[in-house]
């Protein structure tokens, strides 16, 4: 089921699915992601949508939800798309690997790091080097909370006006959050609706 709020559009469903309701021709200028992280967290939050919604979804493998990741960034992007991709460190190995089969390369990365000081790493990949790129390591590792989006998109943010990014793990909606701010068009997905409810009223100004 696809929401509209304005000229953005919210897809309820499992990522599995994204196909069923997209149109094949349908690519975005930026991805930003924050999707599960490894076997336990794939787990977590399947527990977590059957508690919020009473839904089961289904089960999948780690090496499942990669090739998915893979297949996703292939399809849905084009020469010119730049991605942003939060990730546990300990995945290093297999997110090098999600980049080079989907032919982009890792233009940076840089670690950040939980209120509880547990690190992670936010990647941007695209298909070429990016001379946008000085200082933002820095700016990201001293980032916070929604800061951190701010200042990971920060040497992006002139050329994103009136783009289109997605999200396809929207959760509560921090990226339709940064869509909003930087006047971008936002596409989102999301299985637990009762976490997508919460983007949509970011989207509708209800929740800001
Ligand atoms: C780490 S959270 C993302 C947090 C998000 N950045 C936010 O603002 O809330 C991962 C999200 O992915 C969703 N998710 C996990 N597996 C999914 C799947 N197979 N299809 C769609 N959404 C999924 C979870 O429900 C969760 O909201």
């Amino acid at each position: 089921m696809i929401y509209q709020v304005n000229q953005h559009k919210i897809r309820y469903g499992d990522i599995i699915d994204f196909d069923e309701d997209f149109a094949e021709d349908l690519k975005f200028d930026f991805i930003y992601s924050d999707p599960p992280w490894g076997v336990g967290n794939l787990k977590y939050w399947r527990t977590i949508n059957k508690r919020n919604t009473g839904i089961i979804s289904k089960e999948i493998t780690f090496a499942v939800f990669l090739k998915i990741i893979i297949d996703f960034i292939k399809k849905r992007t084009k020469q010119e798309t730049i991605i942003f991709l939060e990730y546990g460190q300990r995945w290093r190995k297999e997110i090098a690997e999600v980049f080079n089969n989907a032919d982009y390369i890792i233009n940076g990365i840089a670690e950040s790091e939980y209120g509880n000081g547990n690190p992670y790493d936010i990647y941007i990949a695209s298909k070429e080097n990016n001379p946008l790129l000085d200082n933002w390591y820095y700016a990201v590792k001293n980032a916070r909370k929604y800061k951190t989006l701010l200042a990971v998109t920060e040497p992006f943010k002139a050329i994103m006006r009136g783009k289109t990014i997605c999200d396809p793990f929207c959760g509560k909606g921090y990226v339709a959050r940064l869509a909003l701010d930087y006047g971008m068009t936002f596409y989102g997905n999301e299985f637990n609706e009762k976490r997508l409810n919460s983007t949509i009223k970011i989207l509708k100004n209800e929740d800001i």
